[in-house]
């Protein structure tokens, strides 16, 4: 009986190890071929602070970030808005960025952003232009929502807290992909002009 006992102490956590091995191999299987969540994940939440430091090292986020032209805006972006983009490497990889800042809070106008960018930034909405492959369907953008802080907002859905970094509502009736998917072009892309 003894002995018995000794086998279960390796037995079982070696059990347990390879159960989580296995489990992690799925997840990330699942995940290329689509099926797993397409935001969210522990890997999505690293790229979107891969981006950030890009973002950040190329001035277009972060406290020294450089000033845009605040124009009006329309929802859902929010009422005051800048625009910026600029190629960025992330991880070895080159491709369009496109940042928008959204600014709101009460006393929001033109004038009080270009006073104050920090006291009315609400988020900054990326789009990163991302490697082959990475969503073909969905044009390769990687989709973020950032705080200022560069931390990620959260959705909150059925109790759970998805946060928005991703492949952001890949198939959902509504989010970024599904609404950029309108716009003219064909590249998800609103914005008209822009030079890269
Ligand atoms: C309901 C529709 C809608 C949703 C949802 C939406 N957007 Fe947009 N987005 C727009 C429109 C319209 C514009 C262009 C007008 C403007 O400047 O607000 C835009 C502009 C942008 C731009 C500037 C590039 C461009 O296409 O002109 C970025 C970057 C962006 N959105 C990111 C995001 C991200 C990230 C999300 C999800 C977290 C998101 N958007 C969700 C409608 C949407």
């Amino acid at each position: 009986m003894m002995t018995n006992y000794g086998w279960y102490k390796i037995a079982l956590p070696l059990v347990a190890l390879l159960g989580l091995v296995s489990l992690s191999a799925c997840q990330s299987t699942m995940r290329t071929m689509g099926m797993g969540p397409p935001m969210g994940s522990p890997e999505d939440v690293a790229d979107s602070q891969a981006v950030w430091k890009a973002l950040a090292r190329a001035d277009l986020v972060g406290p020294g970030a450089r000033a845009g032209t605040p124009y009006m805006g329309t929802p859902p972006h929010g009422k005051v808005l800048e625009l910026l983009h600029q190629k960025i490497t992330v991880n070895g990889h080159t491709g369009l960025a496109i940042v928008k800042r959204n600014y709101g809070g009460p006393g929001v106008s033109l004038n009080s952003v270009k006073a104050n960018r920090g006291r009315y930034l609400k988020a900054i909405t990326v789009m990163f232009k991302r490697e082959a492959g990475y969503d073909p369907e969905d044009k390769n953008w990687f989709w973020a929502k950032y705080k200022p802080d560069g931390s990620l907002h959260v959705k909150e859905k059925m109790g759970m807290k998805i946060q928005l970094a991703g492949r952001v509502a890949k198939g959902k009736p509504m989010g970024c992909i599904s609404c950029h998917r309108g716009a003219p072009g064909g590249d998800f892309v609103f914005a008209k002009n822009l030079k890269f």
